[in-house]
């Protein structure tokens, strides 16, 4: 507006004016604007805080689970060692007990799982050394040496079952059979990554060698069964050398 008689500095009032409310509304704007900073990294905090939450009860609900199949898995373990106990006969004795550690094979994955850090992932080598300790203990391994060298791995649940039981199956036969008439003997279990995802089983011992006769592409024996199944679970390939005692290959992808 432009007053008629002073105009121009009425034109100045208004500018000033003009810019005195454009400063407000900028310094307002800029206050939003913090505000709505301020309310949005709240916001994103609150939401990470409860990711974090539900992640971990869901952690804390499998681990939970793995306890209780482990438990379980014993309860099984104890019924048949106590089954066994009402048979006379060696045999017999010795299918519960084969079957008791087939079991127990299983249950110390899930014990493994719930002492990790890692949920889905288990480490090989520690596995494996408490698996073979329990077998020697079983089955008076005292008078064989036992070499065992297990790179450090860690596997999913799917592949160290298998690998459990094989190692379980072809251990336990090396301190049944391979030594008979208490001689002493050696026994060697290798593990190792042979190429990137490729992994290698070595189960050796300088025993009597196993016999000729054992058909392995058709087994007759559960034994060698199982152990053909296992080795097609984790789509393996199996070599046996008879020589110089038993010699078992496993090469598989992890
Ligand atoms: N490491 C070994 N050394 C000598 N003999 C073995 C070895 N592993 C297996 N055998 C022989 O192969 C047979 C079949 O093994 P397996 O199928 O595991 O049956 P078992 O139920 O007797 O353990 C055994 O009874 C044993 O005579
Ligand atoms: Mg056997």
């Amino acid at each position: 507006m432009i007053d008629s008689y002073t105009g121009k500095i009425s034109a100045v009032v208004e500018f000033v004016r003009d810019i005195t409310e454009k400063v407000k509304t900028e310094k307002q704007l800029k206050k939003y604007a913090t505000k709505l900073k301020q309310m949005n990294e709240e916001l994103e905090h609150r939401v990470q805080k409860q990711t974090e939450e539900i992640k971990n009860a869901e952690r804390l609900r499998v681990l939970e689970l793995h306890h209780r199949i482990k438990n379980n898995l014993q309860v099984i373990s104890s019924l048949l060692n106590l089954q066994s106990e009402k048979f006379n006969d060696d045999t017999v004795n010795e299918a519960f007990r084969d079957t008791q550690n087939r079991v127990i094979s299983m249950s110390l994955v899930h014990q493994k799982i719930y002492h990790t850090k890692g949920l889905e992932s288990i480490n090989v080598r520690d596995y494996i050394e408490d698996l073979i300790e329990h077998l020697i203990s079983l089955y008076n391994g005292e008078k064989t040496l036992v070499k065992i060298d297990i790179q450090d791995t860690y596997f999913g649940i799917d592949t160290i079952i298998p690998l459990g039981m094989l190692i379980n199956e072809l251990v336990s036969n090396s301190l049944k059979y391979a030594y008979p008439e208490d001689k002493y003997g050696e026994l060697n279990v290798i593990f190792y990554e042979s190429n990137p995802g490729l992994y290698t089983l070595i189960v050796s011992d300088n025993g009597k060698g196993i016999p000729e006769d054992i058909d392995l592409d058709n087994p007759s024996s559960l034994g060698m069964q199982i152990i053909k199944s296992l080795v097609g679970q984790i789509d393996g390939d199996l070599d046996v050398d008879g020589n110089n005692g038993t010699t078992f290959i496993i090469n598989f992808n992890g």
